[in-house]
């Protein structure tokens, strides 16, 4: 399944996205509300993983393409989160770009598609998106969205350990209504 927008092709992965993938992944910046960067072994693990997923569903973490510009610039999609929270099972939309292509609009440009895609075609009523709450950058993708988020709902990861300086989390909502009502 590939998704077109004016700018991005949003397609399933390839074998040559893997080193720019580690790049992104080794890149302090990318990684500041991460727990740490990636090695290169963890990064093919991730996109294994991403891959996987996309076999399985058909859909999934996009890799992000720019036509004539950069093959692999990172991913943006939909993902079912593996763990146990007050708002899972659920489908959260998430993102990662390389550093040179942040601040163009990207992020939002392909997570309409993946919005839409989650909507649409898989008929969901709604779609998740969370992040470390200093995370602000992440967030204005979700506020650009009309993602609304409750701070009753803010949580701790439970995978990073309870005294995990990264570990506080906030959590934003789309209603399928309102991603039409704004988008279509
Ligand atoms: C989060 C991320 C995907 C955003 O990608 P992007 O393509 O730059 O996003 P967009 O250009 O669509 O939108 C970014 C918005 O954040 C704004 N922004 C940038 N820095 C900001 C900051 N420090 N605080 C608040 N807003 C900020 C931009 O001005 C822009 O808003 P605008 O269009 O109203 O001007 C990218 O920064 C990234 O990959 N970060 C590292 C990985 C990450 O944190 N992923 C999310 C984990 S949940």
């Amino acid at each position: 399944m590939i998704l077109k927008t004016k700018r991005l092709i949003l397609r399933p992965w390839k074998k040559t996205d893997l080193d720019l993938f580690f790049k992104l992944n080794s890149d302090p910046k990318v990684m500041e509300f991460f727990p740490s960067i990636l090695s290169k072994d963890e990064s093919d693990k991730l996109a294994e993983k991403i891959q996987e997923e996309f076999t399985s569903k058909s859909y999934g973490l996009w890799a992000v393409q720019i036509p004539s510009i950069a093959e692999f610039i990172g991913f943006i999609g939909l993902n079912h989160p593996d763990f146990k929270a007050s708002f899972t099972p659920c489908v959260e939309i998430g993102w990662r770009l390389a550093y040179p292509f942040w601040n163009k609009g990207y992020a939002t440009e392909g997570a309409i598609a993946a919005l839409k895609f989650g909507f649409e075609k898989l008929n969901l009523s709604e779609i998740v998106a969370f992040t470390y709450e200093k995370n602000m950058r992440s967030r204005h993708v979700m506020e650009k969205l009309k993602m609304t988020h409750d701070p009753k709902e803010d949580f701790n990861h439970p995978k990073l350990p309870s005294d995990h300086p990264l570990r506080l989390h906030v959590l934003y909502r789309l209603k399928q209504e309102t991603f039409f009502k704004n988008f279509s």
